[in-house]
């Protein structure tokens, strides 16, 4: 088994660790589908053929594992708001053997970084045994799922080595927008015709880069909420709690905190027992109509002795926040908020002097059932 590579991508330079030089990839992920999937119009360039494949669908079906499937969370909002087909997203090790009821023209969507992973590629035999038609979306070029499939989309992300993915799910959701833009558009549908996707790839790539410039009020953030402790909650609401699962599982995978990823609102149904003095509780705040909501819950937790920090987007921000994300298209928002809960992970991780690249117990390509 051979992966073509540039040796200099994969070179760390003077990085530490690779995870922190792929963040720092992050904006020139962006600018690079920008260029691969849009023409100097703005308008995607996508083979018509997969647009005709998606369109004669009544259902898109999206299955990944892990981080994958947490960018398959984003990509629903974005299928459903831009091209208003009904999407499922599934964890493929679930999928594999208790496959749901299908509608009558599915169309599945692989997310995979390596295209590698074992529980996907179980879905996608049933799926090519079933005569269904399917899209990988992957890093890698050639790999088992991009060949099993009946297309193809390339990340462009430049090899990813450390275990916690990172440039990966920013990739995978800004590839998901162009396609669901793409889908939307041909569909001749407003929201579609609405949605500048260069512009905003564009204002994401800057703000990306403002908030990793930003590492040294991370790194002692990290210190404040995150090094003493050994559990933590990320709390948001719809596309921000979406957000909270990859932001906990970061934590978790790097710097062994026991973190939560929870429906903010959901708290009060149980969870909130688990809240006591000085437990971190992350607030996500991107989304205008769940704001105030989110906030409140907040102060459900502060009440409880909870220590909270907010990561806010600048519109719906006070003074008291401790992050500010530049503002962008709301559906876009997870590009920008999940790259603090990246550094806060990898500052953790890195003070506590584990091994940010190689955590224990993981691989970088889960290629077992
Ligand atoms: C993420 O940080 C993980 N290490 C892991 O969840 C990963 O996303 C998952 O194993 C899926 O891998 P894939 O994208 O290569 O299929």
């Amino acid at each position: 088994f051979h992966v073509d590579m540039d040796p200099n991508e994969a070179d760390k330079g003077t990085y530490p660790f690779y995870m922190l030089k792929e963040v720092d990839e992050q904006p020139n992920v962006m600018r690079k589908l920008t260029q691969t999937y849009l023409n100097g119009e703005g308008k995607p360039e996508i083979d018509d053929q997969l647009i005709k494949a998606m369109q004669a669908a009544d259902r898109l079906y999206i299955v990944g594992a892990g981080t994958s499937y947490h960018a398959g969370l984003i990509g629903k909002r974005l299928f459903e708001k831009l091209t208003s087909m009904p999407t499922e997203v599934h964890v493929s090790s679930e999928f594999a053997y208790e496959q749901p009821l299908l509608s009558a023209k599915p169309f599945f969507i692989f997310l995979t970084q390596s295209g590698e992973t074992a529980d996907s590629r179980e879905v996608l035999s049933n799926v090519n045994e079933a005569g269904y038609p399917s899209l990988t979306i992957t890093n890698v070029e050639n790999s088992t799922l991009s060949r099993e499939a009946n297309f193809t989309l390339l990340l462009h992300a430049g090899p990813e080595i450390a275990v916690a993915s990172t440039k990966a799910y920013t990739a995978q959701i800004a590839l998901e927008a162009i396609l669901a833009k793409a889908l939307g558009e041909d569909l001749g549908l407003d929201a579609a015709k609405a949605f500048d996707v260069r512009t905003q790839l564009a204002l994401v790539a800057n703000g990306m880069q403002a908030i990793v410039d930003e590492k040294d009020k991370l790194e002692g953030l990290s210190n404040e909420f995150l090094m003493d402790t050994n559990r933590a909650f990320y709390i948001g609401r719809g596309i921000d709690q979406a957000v909270s699962l990859e932001a906990a599982l970061k934590l978790k995978e790097i710097s062994y905190v026991q973190a939560e990823g929870f429906a903010s609102g959901e708290l009060k149904h149980g969870t909130i027992a688990l809240i006591e003095k000085g437990t971190p509780v992350i607030g996500i705040i991107t989304q205008a109509k769940t704001a105030s909501l989110t906030r409140s819950n907040l102060q459900e937790t502060i009440a409880r002795g909870a220590k909270t920090m907010t990561i806010v987007r600048e519109s719906l921000a006070t003074d008291d926040d401790d992050l500010v994300l530049p503002d962008v298209d709301e559906l876009l928002m997870p590009l920008l908020s999940v790259v603090p809960a990246q550094l806060l992970a990898y500052y953790t991780s890195l003070n506590k002097g584990l091994d940010v690249d190689k955590p224990r117990n993981l691989a970088k390509s889960v290629t077992v059932e």
